[in-house]
């Protein structure tokens, strides 16, 4: 029993299922370095870049600029992980199909139900902002929909019961139609930008990557108009302090910072719609998070500048900025290039998901259904409606506080399974043949047997000299601080093993600094997220064995 839920795919058999299957060969292979670039882009720019920033900004002041980098060397060193697999296993799946010839059967199965999460939930989250930049939108050209139209039944019921008198969610409430004793609230654009979104990516590859493209382009002019608009009203004085809540305040952002960064993974979900996917993927994933960052960092810099970072705590900072220095004609491109950059968002996130259902389904761990091909749009017709199901549905029942933390939780466990992948992987010979191709990437291997332990103990002596006290307090565990320590804790004593297994079984640098660093910010995720994401695992496991244990493809063979 043990070792059958350990299974694992070899990287030749994962190839030749596929090719003798001949599914994927129905796929379009329509995708090269630089669609998979914008595509990279298109996910990453969204929410986090018109939205977190300014949060982020708030808590730290202009030195938040370091967590940006933080987080883009810790996403870095996963893509290279990433882009290591993709090169080596060019199919659909991501970190799932990575996962199952590393970890084995059971770890793919969580991992491709936490990715579910990553893209369902997130795409919830995206609709409902982009649904209030959209209504901002119609607002601005006269156009006013009615609040029970425009906001989720948890939100409006929320401020009713809080008697949050003159607030949107009161009014929506109060003024609703009633069928039966039910009040009819629901957020109309989040559900038909998710309706549309499904039934751009059902209909065609090729057209949403053209429409994708569109999308990026128009974007990334605005940011770049917004920034150069911005410039001419930057005030160096706004930068000092460049610190002003120390160390402390920059990191408290982590949680929106990273957010911004997720999305380059979804990359690799389109492994077999490229011309060639080991040559391109890695291309793909480090262009983007390189241009992104890039970007991040300019529109950081010149938001504070702009502003005081105290005036920077909004959810719209960059309309925000604009209306403070009474420059109304850039509020209205702010907000259409909110919306176009959050339809780039839905649609990628939306593209991933029916792929990694599409490659649990192949492996018979989800009904055959899910792999089904659309004859005629060759697209993973089945897997796409579902998908539209299933961030459509509960939109009407959840909100986007619950959604945003969630995402990350996912998100950054299936990197840390991505860069352990790697590791577990080491140098496999026996699959070269598959590996063919000019340009394929390949990571490059830095022994991490001295690296690891000298900057875990040059890491201690620095906090011991700035913070001599921090590791007795943190050992000081009681009930308020447990939730905060418990995680620090764990943290460093996988530093200590990595240390100890770096040195001994010569680990390469990459991975193992990838692994650390994602590490490093799940432990500023709450109990409540694990909780939560706790049992969303709970619930994969049930279904697994229910289903997918006894279906597995690896289980018939054996
Ligand atoms: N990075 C994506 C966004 O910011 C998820 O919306």
């Amino acid at each position: 029993m043990i070792k059958s839920l350990f299974r694992k795919k070899t990287i030749s058999s994962t190839l030749l299922t596929n090719e003798a299957g001949g599914a994927h060969t129905n796929l379009n292979k329509v995708l090269r370095a630089k669609d998979l670039t914008f595509f990279g882009i298109a996910a990453i720019i969204g929410g986090g870049t018109f939205s977190a920033i300014g949060n982020a900004c708030y808590n730290g002041g202009p030195a938040v600029i370091f967590l940006y980098i933080i987080c883009a060397v810790a996403c870095g060193f996963t893509a290279m992980c990433y882009a290591e697999f993709a090169s080596r296993v060019p199919v659909s799946g991501s970190a799932y199909t990575y996962a199952y010839v590393s970890f084995g059967e059971l770890f793919a199965w969580i991992i491709g139900w936490a990715l579910l999460m990553e893209y369902s939930i997130g795409n919830i989250y995206i609709a409902f902002s982009w649904s209030g930049y959209f209504t901002n939108l119609l607002d601005a050209i006269g156009l006013h929909l009615p609040e029970y139209l425009s906001i989720n039944y948890k939100e409006a019921h929320r401020a009713f019961l809080e008697n949050k008198i003159g607030s949107e969610g009161y009014w929506a409430w109060t003024k609703a139609p009633q069928l039966a004793s039910l009040k009819i609230i629901f957020d109309l654009p989040a559900v038909a930008i998710n309706v549309l979104i499904t039934a751009l990516v059902y209909i065609g590859t090729k057209e949403s990557k053209n429409i994708s493209n569109a999308m990026v382009v128009i974007k990334l002019a605005i940011i770049v108009l917004v920034i150069l608009v911005g410039v001419f009203y930057i005030n160096i004085d706004n930068w000092s302090p460049f610190m002003p809540n120390g160390f402390g305040g920059v990191m408290a952002a982590v949680s929106g910072v990273f957010f911004a960064y997720i999305g380059f993974d979804a990359v690799s979900t389109l492994a077999e719609e490229c011309e060639n996917p080991q040559r391109d993927l890695p291309k793909g994933m480090m262009y983007s998070l390189i241009i992104c960052t890039v970007v991040f960092i300019v529109l950081c810099l010149v938001l504070t500048g702009m502003a005081s970072y105290t005036l920077l705590g909004v959810s719209d900072p960059l309309a925000e900025i604009f209306k403070l220095k009474g420059v109304k004609w850039m509020l209205f491109v702010v907000s259409v290039a909110a919306v176009v950059a959050m339809s780039s968002v839905l649609l990628v996130f939306q593209m991933g998901q029916p792929r990694i259902w599409m490659a649990m389904s192949r492996d018979g761990l989800l009904p055959k259904k899910f792999s089904s091909i659309h004859p005629k749009y060759k697209t993973p017709g089945f897997s796409t409606v579902v998908t539209g199901f299933v961030v459509g549905l509960p939109l009407f029942f959840t909100d986007e506080k619950f959604v945003l933390d969630f995402t990350s939780i996912g998100t950054l466990f299936a990197f840390v399974l991505v860069c352990g992948g790697v590791l577990m992987l080491g140098e496999k010979k026996q699959d070269a043949e598959h590996e063919g191709g000019k340009n394929k990437f390949k990571l490059p291997y830095i022994n991490a047997k001295y690296i690891i332990p000298a900057l875990v103990f040059f890491s201690v002596a620095l906090l011991h000299f700035f913070q001599p006290n921090y590791i007795q307090e943190l050992l000081r565990i009681n009930g308020t601080n447990a939730q905060k320590n418990i995680p620090m804790l764990v943290f460093m004593l996988l530093c200590v093993v990595l240390s100890v297994l770096s040195f001994i079984k010569n680990l390469s640098l990459i991975p193992v600094l990838g692994l650390l660093s994602c590490c490093y910010l799940l432990t500023g995720m709450e109990a409540s997220n694990w909780a939560w994401f706790s049992t969303w695992l709970f619930l994969g496991l049930i279904v697994y064995f229910s289903y997918g244990y006894k279906k597995s493809v690896l289980a018939k063979k054996a």
